[in-house]
């Protein structure tokens, strides 16, 4: 893997020591895939920041991002709208399993995630002032602002104590790991706990990620979010849901919620939404939710840059050529192949846990994280840059793949497993 210059770089990068510098540097991408500076071409299958869905360089959003520019950039929200926004909602509105019917516009996925708690806030302060806890997985991820890593149980957020008002409750998988996250116990372990912590009543909301992303790359057991969504119905608590990552196809539908019939009271969603031109997420929410918030409810949140003119165009094109190139019925049948052929070469394989996965987002867990890393390190070198979170090597690569790149990528990342284990 090659690395940035650590002397001639002034750049600060987070989620990292302030001085470190490792990693490769990128100069050009397109399609499926990634150029590093030294001229290195490699598979990316981290699809930008999980984002790129469509690939590198679709030139239909391109080019509708920059002539929205040129037309109109930006008006500020809190005074008047720009029509590609008005666009971008009613096409929302028109998706399979849109998660809603009135639709919110932030810049980050974190942001999103803060506008859906704030909703559901104003909700429970107009129902009942006293539902304020929030229930959320312990391995959950929700974004790096204060509120949404105080959402979070996971010890890389764990950075602010005390962080929100709210009090949160998490639900754990206690001793489960590797494939037993997917047996039929975990789904009771879950829904157990899930009950006690509603029956007290100070809680409203449970927020939920349908895919535990940055928690390891977990799949929630089957049937799972059925039953949390019958649970929040019984005790009148609304289901949040994070599909942040898994929404806008990651999964092999437009949101992951439609595998399981589920509908949420509200949702985020984001990466994917410009195939990565530009920052835009947003929130869909049940109308009838919103309609008990008494008359002239304020939701007080917003940026400078929310519903931009020319991101909202970016999506709407990204949307459109989903549709046209059948981008999420590819990820599904790519998705399906590629878990096939990593679960029949590495299932029960020496240092490996297990091999999951749903849609295009798939991980091989290894016995450990220094495994993981190398594992990384040398898939790289072959062509294929995947993503490392813990003891788990994931593949979240974009719907664009060629059956070849589809061949290619499974194979690097094989060899890898395969070369690091016998090294050690
Ligand atoms: C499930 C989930 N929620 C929220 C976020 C935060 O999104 P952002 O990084 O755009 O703030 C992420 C980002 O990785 C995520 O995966």
């Amino acid at each position: 893997m090659n690395s940035g210059d650590e002397t001639a770089s002034a750049l600060g990068r987070p989620w990292r020591a302030p001085h470190d510098h490792s990693g490769p540097t990128f100069v050009a991408g397109r399609g499926a895939w990634l150029v590093d500076r030294d001229g290195h071409r490699v598979i990316d299958a981290t699809s930008g920041a999980l984002n790129v869905f469509c690939g590198h360089g679709v030139e239909q959003v391109v080019d509708a991002y920059v002539s929205q520019l040129r037309a109109l950039a930006h008006v500020d929200m809190s005074q008047g709208l720009a029509e590609p926004a008005h666009l971008l909602a009613d096409r929302l509105r028109d998706l399979p399993g849109h998660g809603g019917d009135r639709f919110f516009f932030a810049n980050s996925g974190s942001e999103a995630i803060e506008l859906a708690v704030r909703i559901s806030s104003l909700y429970w302060a107009a129902v009942d002032s006293t539902r304020t806890d929030i229930i959320t997985f312990e391995r959950g991820y929700h974004g790096s602002t204060a509120l949404c890593q105080s959402l979070s149980g996971l010890p890389q957020t764990s950075t602010i104590e005390d962080r929100c008002g709210a009090t949160v409750r998490h639900l754990t998988f206690g001793e489960l790991a590797g494939a037993e996250l997917r047996w039929p116990q975990a789904r009771e372990h879950i829904t157990a706990q899930l009950r006690s912590l509603l029956a007290d009543r100070a809680v409203g909301t449970v927020l939920v990620e349908p895919f535990l992303n940055v928690g390891g790359g977990i799949r929630l057991p089957e049937g799972l979010l059925g039953d949390i969504r019958r649970i929040c119905d019984e005790y009148g608590a609304l289901l949040v849901l994070d599909e942040v990552f898994t929404g806008l196809g990651r999964t092999g539908a437009w949101f992951a919620h439609e595998h399981e019939g589920v509908r949420p009271d509200l949702m985020a969603f984001s990466k994917g939404l410009t195939n990565g031109v530009c920052a835009l997420s947003a929130v869909a929410a049940d109308e009838g939710m919103l309609e008990r918030l008494p008359s002239g409810s304020i939701v007080s949140y917003g940026h400078t840059m929310s519903a931009s003119a020319a991101a909202c165009a970016a999506a709407s094109a990204t949307l459109e050529h989903m549709r046209e190139s059948g981008a999420v019925s590819a990820a599904r049948e790519i998705g399906t192949r590629l878990l096939g052929a990593l679960s029949r070469e590495l299932r029960g394989a020496d240092g490996v846990v297990d091999v999951r996965g749903h849609g295009l987002a798939l991980s091989v867990e290894l016995d450990g994280t220094d495994s993981a890393e190398n594992v990384q390190r040398v898939a790289y070198d072959l062509g294929a840059y995947t993503r490392q979170q813990g003891s788990t090597v994931m593949l979240a690569p974009p719907a664009c793949l060629s059956g070849e790149e589809e061949d290619r990528l499974a194979d690097h990342l094989v060899t890898a497993v395969r070369k690091v284990v016998a090294a050690r």
